[in-house]
């Protein structure tokens, strides 16, 4: 028989309330999942009462009132707050995305955060990405030629350097791969969405001379050919890229390269 429920200890319970200080305004219900596998508790919901104005546009500045002035024990991750470093990725309102831009105003009614989904958790929002950073080195995300290094640069054409536009972008966030139903399911084996968008960066790199390797590397069930185009990825991106696309094209690169 499947087991079609969850085992007790990764039930989620309703957690510890933290009512606004008297005479707060502007007051939104923040829903934050906690988990602590220390403690050997499930995780639980707590939710906070914040007063969300001017100084706390984005969820991460919401997060970080939260942590200041409330809660020191919530914990979660972030850097540069410009959607650039890609370390605030979380669940938020449904859908994967960026704390650091994702505006308060966007969101109606309580705001609901989680961990990206189907990765192991670290503590509350903070996901485990060691596999993920392993399925990036496999991919070598470095030029690899074998030609004579030239005096001064390996040039590229304007030509050239556009095809990397929509690629170059990536903050390897995680929010694509952790969207992807094909990733939840095989990401022992599947590099996911991610990871599939750099390689194709590499390939179609034109100072790379490992395009053939490379192409060989992802032509395997479990690679590109596991992608279903389902769309999760590029509909979640919050840079605004489409990994799907990437991996079309790699598919066609595999398909028309023949042996
Ligand atoms: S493609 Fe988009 S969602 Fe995926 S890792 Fe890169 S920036 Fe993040
Ligand atoms: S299009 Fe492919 S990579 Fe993107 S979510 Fe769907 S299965 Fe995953
Ligand atoms: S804090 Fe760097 S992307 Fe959000």
């Amino acid at each position: 028989m499947p087991q079609l429920t969850l085992p007790k200890n990764s039930q989620v319970t309703e957690g510890k309330s933290f009512p606004a200080p008297a005479g707060a305004t502007r007051l939104r219900k923040v829903k934050v999942y906690r988990y602590d596998p220390d403690s050997g508790a499930n995780p639980r919901i707590d939710t906070y009462e914040v007063a969300v104005d001017r100084s706390t546009p984005m969820v991460l500045d919401v997060l970080i009132r939260i942590k200041n002035e409330v809660d020191p024990t919530l914990t979660f991750r972030r850097s540069c707050r410009e959607g650039i470093c890609g370390s605030c990725a979380m669940n938020i309102d449904g859908k994967n995305t960026l704390a650091c831009t994702k505006a308060c105003d966007e969101i109606a009614g309580d705001i609901a955060i989680y961990p990206l989904p189907h990765l192991p958790v670290v503590k509350d929002l903070v996901p485990d990405l060691t596999h993920f950073y392993a399925q990036y080195a496999a991919i070598e995300p470095w030029i690899k030629t074998q030609s004579p290094a030239p005096a001064k640069e390996r040039l590229q054409s304007k030509a050239d350097r556009e095809k990397l536009d929509g690629l170059y972008e990536c903050i390897l966030c995680a929010c694509c791969s952790t969207s992807c139903p094909s990733y939840w399911w095989n990401s022992e084996r599947y590099p996911g969405p991610a990871i599939l968008l750099q390689a194709y960066r590499w390939i179609v790199d034109s100072r790379d001379e490992a395009t053939g390797e490379r192409l060989e590397a992802l032509e395997d069930p479990y690679k590109v050919f596991r992608c279903h185009t389902i769309m999760n990825c590029a509909d979640t991106c919050p840079k605004g890229l489409n990994p799907a696309l990437a991996i079309a094209e790699t598919k066609k690169l595999i398909l028309h390269r023949g042996h």
